[in-house]
Order: structure tokens, then C-alpha cells, then sequence
């Protein structure tokens, strides 16, 4: 049996309506506009509305795509959404999506994989699509990591943003030579204090104040849930392993720096992506930037950046694009696309 060729058919994205400035954050942290832009390239991030839930911000990136495709949601196979700040911890958001955009009956279902949420999901539908199991699928990355900061570290509260991109695949014939070229993922649990958040139901410690004990067991109601993060550690990291995963994808396939004509990198820091672009040899006109204006949007940056870069006009048919994301965990990986709309 031959493997299915994976198009990417429709994109959309979206970003709530409110805007935070690096000066709001001076206001609630001891930072600096200056310092922001310098140390991380970012100046704004949008903020989820208090009457809005992460679904609601993949549903309305979801209905762009589907525009974008010319589908509604009656011809979908599957939905994925890609979260780290999903609506509840069950039902999965990929049900509440299904169900606001009215669909029906075809599987839904969550992946966690933190900021690489957008570029797993992706492997696991194409590689699911290949085998012919789906051959409509929408697959969405969507966060409101705003709801899991801690509003008084001036380490992390600056770099998160929330968002939703979204896009429609699509199954062709065996022999198309455009469509997604293929992907490469990697984890390493051993990182996994580096970068985090706990879940409220996680045990804090020992003398926590909502600790319950009796002879047979102990339980942990809610606690708080924001990120943590040794930010200069996960950089080292970030900037190693994305520079590893870049070179390996692409020998993979057999291909050559020169051959990739978009980097569409994880906007975690404008510096992260400098040391990535310089590996691949790139000049920055060739990489989607959207970190100044997005911030770090967690699964939600690869798909956002794509759009933006769909937006602007410039991506042409059979031009092969470089997905790749950096994550607590740490998982990481990259994607590869050749562009076919
Ligand atoms: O999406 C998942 C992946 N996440 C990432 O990739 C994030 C990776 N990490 C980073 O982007 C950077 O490490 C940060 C932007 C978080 C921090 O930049 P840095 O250049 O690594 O700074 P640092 O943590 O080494 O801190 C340098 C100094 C410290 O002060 P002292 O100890 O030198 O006096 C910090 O306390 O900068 C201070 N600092 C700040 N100053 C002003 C840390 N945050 C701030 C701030 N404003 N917001």
C-alpha cells in the first residue's frame, strides 16, 4: 500500500482583542520596556478576555481555517487541539471545540506537549493521515497561558502571550510531491524541573495549608497552578537541541540548508530564533517573526506564525518551510512542509 501525501488546505488564526505593552508590565513587575525588548525581542502579547475560555479562542482560529479551506465542519475526520491551559482537565478541549463549531460523531481529542503542542500534533496527524485512518482533520494550538502566570515573576510574566492558530489537512494521492515532507520529535524527562507548572492538584509540600491526612491516605485540594521557570537554563538548552533538530530533520530527507525556504521557528525569544536561523545559514527575511507582537504563545506560536506569514503574501507553492518548537519537558522537534495551497 502506497502512504498518502498531507496538505495543508486551510489556516487561520486568532488573538483575543486585548493588548498588554511591556510598559502595563512595568506597572505590576520591576522591569523595563528596554529589558523585554532587548533580552527577548517581545513588546506586546494579547490577553484573554475574562468571559473567554481557551476553546473559544480555538474555535474562532478554527473557523478561519475552515474559510481559508472552503470546508465546513461536517467534512472534518478528526480534531486535535494542542493545549498546555485547556477549558477543564475532562472533557478535552478538542470536545468543547467540536462541539461549539457544531460538529458531530468524528473523534476529538487533546495533545499535550507543552510549547511543542502545534509540531507533535502535527506529526501524529500526518503520520495517522498517511496510514489513511483520517482524511479531513483540523488540528488547532490554542492557550490562555495568561491564566497559569504568576503575575508577580518578572522571569516569566513577561514572555507569555495568548492565541489560537488552526489548520485543515488534508489527505492526496500517494505520488504528490508537495504537502508535508515529513517530522522529527525528541523528549527528555530529565529536564523536566526546568521549566513547569503544576497542576492544582499536584501535591505541594508536606505543610501545605489544604493538606488532608487520615491513617489510609492523603489528598491535596486546589493549589496553584503557574509557571516556574530557570530561564537561563532552559535557554542553553533551547538554543542546543533546536540547533540538533534543525540539521537532523533535514538530513533525514535528504535535504540542504539552501533548500528551506521559510523557518517558521517557536517564538519563545528573538534570540532563540537568531541562533536557529544562523545554523540553517538563514538571513532573517526568511523566518516568520511574530514574538514581538505575540509573545510566546505556547502551542498556539508555530500555527500563528505560519498564518502571519500566509498573510503577508509571501509563501508560494512548493516553497518548503521548516516548522520547529522548544518545550518544557523538555520535548521539542521540527516539521517539514512543502507548500501546497
Ligand atoms: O517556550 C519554552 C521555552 N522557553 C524559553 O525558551 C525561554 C528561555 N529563556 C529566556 O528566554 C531567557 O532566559 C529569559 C528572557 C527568561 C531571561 O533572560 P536572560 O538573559 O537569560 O536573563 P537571566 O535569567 O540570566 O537574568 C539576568 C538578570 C537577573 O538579574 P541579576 O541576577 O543579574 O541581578 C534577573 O533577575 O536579569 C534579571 N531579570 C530581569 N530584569 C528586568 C529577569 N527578568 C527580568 C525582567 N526585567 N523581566
Amino acid at each position: 500500500m502506497s502512504l498518502a501525501s498531507v496538505h495543508l488546505r486551510g489556516i487561520g488564526g486568532y488573538l483575543p482583542e486585548r493588548v498588554m505593552h511591556n510598559r502595563d508590565l512595568e506597572a505590576l513587575v520591576d522591569t523595563t520596556d528596554q529589558w523585554i525588548v532587548e533580552r527577548t525581542g517581545i513588546s506586546e502579547r494579547h490577553i484573554i478576555a475574562p468571559d473567554q475560555m481557551t476553546s473559544d479562542l480555538a474555535v474562532a482560529a478554527a473557523q478561519v481555517a475552515l474559510a481559508d479551506a472552503g470546508m465546513t465542519i461536517d467534512e472534518i475526520d478528526a480534531l486535535v487541539v494542542a493545549t498546555t491551559t485547556p477549558d477543564f482537565i475532562f472533557p478535552s478541549t478538542a470536545t468543547v471545540v467540536q462541539a461549539k463549531l457544531g460538529g458531530k460523531d468524528f473523534p476529538a481529542w487533546d495533545i499535550q506537549a507543552v510549547c511543542s503542542g502545534f509540531v507533535y500534533g502535527l506529526a501524529q496527524v500526518e503520520g495517522m493521515m498517511r496510514a489513511g485512518m483520517f482524511r479531513r482533520v483540523l488540528l488547532i494550538g490554542a492557550e490562555a497561558m495568561s491564566r497559569i502566570v504568576d503575575w508577580s515573576d518578572r522571569g516569566t510574566c513577561i514572555l507569555f502571550g495568548d492565541g489560537a492558530g488552526a489548520v485543515v489537512l488534508e489527505a492526496g494521492e500517494p505520488d504528490d510531491e508537495n504537502g508535508m515532507v515529513g517530522s522529527v520529535l525528541h523528549a527528555d524527562g530529565a529536564y523536566r524541573d526546568l521549566l513547569k507548572a503544576k497542576h492544582p492538584h499536584t501535591p505541594s509540600s508536606p505543610d501545605r495549608a489544604n493538606h488532608h491526612q487520615s491513617a489510609d491516605f492523603q489528598v491535596d485540594s486546589a493549589g496553584s497552578a503557574a509557571v516556574e521557570m530557570k530561564g537561563n537554563e532552559v535557554f542553553r538548552v533551547a538554543v542546543a537541541k533546536l540547533g540538533g533538530v534543525v540539521n537532523e530533520i533535514l538530513e533525514k530527507y535528504a535535504l540542504q540548508d539552501a533548500d528551506v525556504d521559510w523557518l517558521v521557528p517557536h517564538q519563545a525569544n528573538i534570540r532563540i530564533i537568531q541562533a536557529t536561523a544562523k545554523k540553517l545559514k538563514m538571513d532573517m527575511g526568511r523566518v516568520a517573526l511574530t514574538v514581538a507582537r505575540h509573545g510566546n504563545t505556547s502551542s498556539a506560536s508555530v500555527p500563528l506564525a505560519l498564518y502571519d506569514l500566509y498573510q503577508s503574501g509571501r509563501l508560494e507553492r512548493g516553497q518548503l518551510i521548516l516548522l520547529e518548537a522548544f518545550a518544557g519537558g523538555f520535548a521539542w522537534g521540527a516539521n517539514l512542509l512543502r507548500w501546497s495551497k
